[in-house]
């Protein structure tokens, strides 16, 4: 465990070296902002309001106290806080700054089909160990895509192992919704149509994190399963075409859905590909059914439309995209704004087919991995 060497005051910031050398800034605000005794013990809900205080806030008094802490007699407000080394390394924004930025994406092409075994895990192994549930919450986080195998038949049996992670994300097409042939569709999933590589549900703000499709019966001729990884096709673009990625990541498309069942009108701008605050990729927006008239700026259209082509074409290339076929009792699961999924056209005359879809936000796959490796491994 580090030590604090040395501590000297500057106009608004602790300078503190570590006993391996290494150097912090504590500004004053932010040391008075976390102060141990600023939270609720039970809520852990900060209570102090830094607003209480003034701008100006600075140490009286500072030093290494007898328990090995750092004491700060604040300037005004009559209170002392004792912060403990261990947790200020850890919560050192001068180290974390100067990190390189590691992205947790693992990205794939078709060759992940000749490792397809490396993304299977056994339905039993998740309901019985938390290993084999941070294994598929690994997969889906690093790679996007994982299959179930072994599952249950049952309908609704999904929610079982959906339940080992979070509750589901509801939508209007209820839960779990019925991937089956119907007459009238509202959507062309429930039709016996292929379907090109899409995302689901690209016209809400936020669109679920993740989506589970669960086989029950696959006996139709036809109907075989198509995956992409839109992370690893982005990258490609980034580094290969980077006058098209650029399109792409700046200028918004517009999606809607257009479900004649809803007495609602949903439809949302964002660009093709979107970027986290390291220029990670964030998410994918993309799906022919239901991208909407565009209505970008008239100079700006033909160049929308040839990125918008040349990125299409990418994500039903047969060098990145996997094919593969359901069985009854696979879970399809993958990250719904990276990973795009397909299927070829099933003849509903020659057998029956029907998987039921679920949802689950981002949040609860990443939420629950973190909470399981701190706890778990
Ligand atoms: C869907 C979908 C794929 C399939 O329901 O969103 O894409 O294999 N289904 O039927
Ligand atoms: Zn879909």
């Amino acid at each position: 465990m580090n030590s604090i060497s040395k501590i000297s005051k500057n106009s608004t910031y602790l300078q503190i070296i570590w006993n391996d050398g290494e150097e912090s800034k504590f500004n004053y605000m932010w040391l008075r902002d976390n102060c141990p005794t600023a939270h609720d013990k039970d809520s852990r809900h900060r209570m102090f309001n830094i607003l209480e205080v003034s701008k100006d806030i600075n140490p009286k008094k500072y030093s290494l106290n007898d328990d090995g802490k750092l004491e700060i007699e604040w300037s005004e407000g009559e209170h002392t806080s004792y912060y403990d080394p261990k947790w200020l390394r850890e919560n050192c924004y001068t180290i974390k700054n100067k990190q390189k930025y590691k992205s947790p994406y693992q990205f794939w092409d078709n060759n992940l089909k000749n490792n397809f075994e490396s993304i299977c895990i056994d339905h039993d192994e998740v309901i019985d160990s938390d290993e084999g549930l941070i294994k598929w919450l690994e997969l889906l986080h690093h790679k996007g895509i994982a299959i179930v195998k072994n599952s249950p038949t049952e309908k609704k049996s999904g929610f079982k192992i959906l339940h080992r992670i979070s509750h589901v994300r509801e939508t209007f097409f209820k839960t779990p919704f019925e991937v089956i042939n119907i007459p009238k569709p509202n959507n062309s999933a429930y039709t016996a149509h292929a379907l090109r590589n899409h995302m689901d549900l690209p016209w809400f703000e936020l669109p679920p994190g993740y989506q589970f499709l669960h086989c029950l019966v696959n006996d139709a001729n036809g109907g075989d399963s198509s995956a992409i990884d839109g992370f690893a096709v982005a990258d490609y673009l980034r580094q290969n075409e980077k006058d098209i990625f650029e399109t792409l990541v700046s200028v918004p498309l517009k999606f809607r859905d257009k479900d004649y069942t809803q007495e609602s009108h949903r439809s949302y701008h964002a660009p093709a590909i979107s970027l986290t605050k390291d220029k990670d990729f964030h998410d994918i927006r993309f799906s022919v059914a239901t991208m909407d008239a565009l209505d970008c700026h008239p100079d700006q259209m033909d160049k929308v439309y040839k990125a918008h082509h040349r990125f299409g074409n990418l994500l039903h290339d047969d060098r990145f995209q996997i094919k593969f076929r359901l069985g009854p009792g696979d879970i399809f699961s993958f990250n719904n704004r990276r990973v795009l999924h397909g299927r070829t056209a099933f003849d509903p005359n020659s057998g029956h087919r029907h998987l039921q879809g679920y949802y689950l936000d981002r949040d609860e796959i990443l939420g629950r991995l973190e909470y399981l490796k701190k706890y778990k491994l």
